[in-house]
């Protein structure tokens, strides 16, 4: 099933709250929240704190994007803000395994995400033990980039893997989403889309956040 999960990275963050409301009542999945220490990635987001206010407001499912380089230390601070899903960069400091083990401690769904250099096979030994895998189709840090087209081989070899092991693992892409890149990204076996410029910076919330289903819906990969 395709999932939009709007980034709030391109809303209006005076008005972050409603921002969050309006993409619920336009019909996302969940909302993607990107939070950056300015040490695994040269920029800085925000942090539990900010969460908390959002869950006060909303009953979204929050995808937590964690660009960390030590996501074991804020496991149970994103996971008591109201975090449904903790997704950590494989590529971080912190033991994978450590880094499930603690958020299943919290309740919360573990997710991991690779950056562009990181090879699909780097996840297997991990892919029974996580809901999501986030395959980035940019270099993470900032919003606003080109789609990296020559991520599809590792999008699709992570499907087939999930496939081939009769695993309920969602794939998640991330970067340089919009209507025409989540067909591309569909078709290679990604379900989970997020999107945060093409979204945020429509006119039409819930237009945007339609065709961008329904697009990708035309076009899930079959095997
Ligand atoms: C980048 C973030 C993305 C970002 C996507 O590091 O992980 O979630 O918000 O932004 P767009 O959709 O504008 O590429
Ligand atoms: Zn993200």
């Amino acid at each position: 099933m395709i999932k939009i999960s709007p980034s709030v990275l391109a809303c209006d963050f005076s008005r972050l709250g409603e921002e969050v409301r309006a993409m619920e009542k336009a019909g996302a999945d969940m909302i993607h929240l990107d939070i950056m220490d300015g040490h695994f990635v040269p920029n800085i987001s925000f942090g539990p704190p900010v969460v908390a206010s959002l869950r006060r407001v909303s009953d979204m499912f929050f995808d937590t994007h964690l660009m960390l380089t030590h996501p074991l230390s804020y496991i149970d601070g994103f996971a008591a803000a109201g975090s449904n899903r903790i997704t950590f960069h494989l590529e971080s400091e912190n033991d994978a395994g450590a880094v499930i083990d603690r958020i299943e401690v919290n309740g919360a769904e573990p997710g991991i995400v690779i950056k562009p250099a990181t090879p699909a096979q780097a996840v297997f030994p991990y892919l029974h033990r996580v809901k999501m895998v986030l395959v980035m189709t940019v270099e993470p840090g900032f919003g606003g980039q080109r789609f990296m087209a020559d991520m599809c081989p590792k999008i699709a070899a992570l499907r087939d893997e999930v496939t081939k092991r009769g695993l309920d693992v969602d794939i998640e892409v991330d970067g340089g989403i919009d209507a025409g890149t989540a067909v591309v990204a569909a078709k290679a076996g990604a379900n989970v889309l997020v999107a945060g410029s093409s979204l945020f910076g429509s006119g039409d919330y819930m237009a945007a956040v339609a065709a961008m289903r329904d697009r990708a819906r035309q076009a899930l990969y079959q095997g």
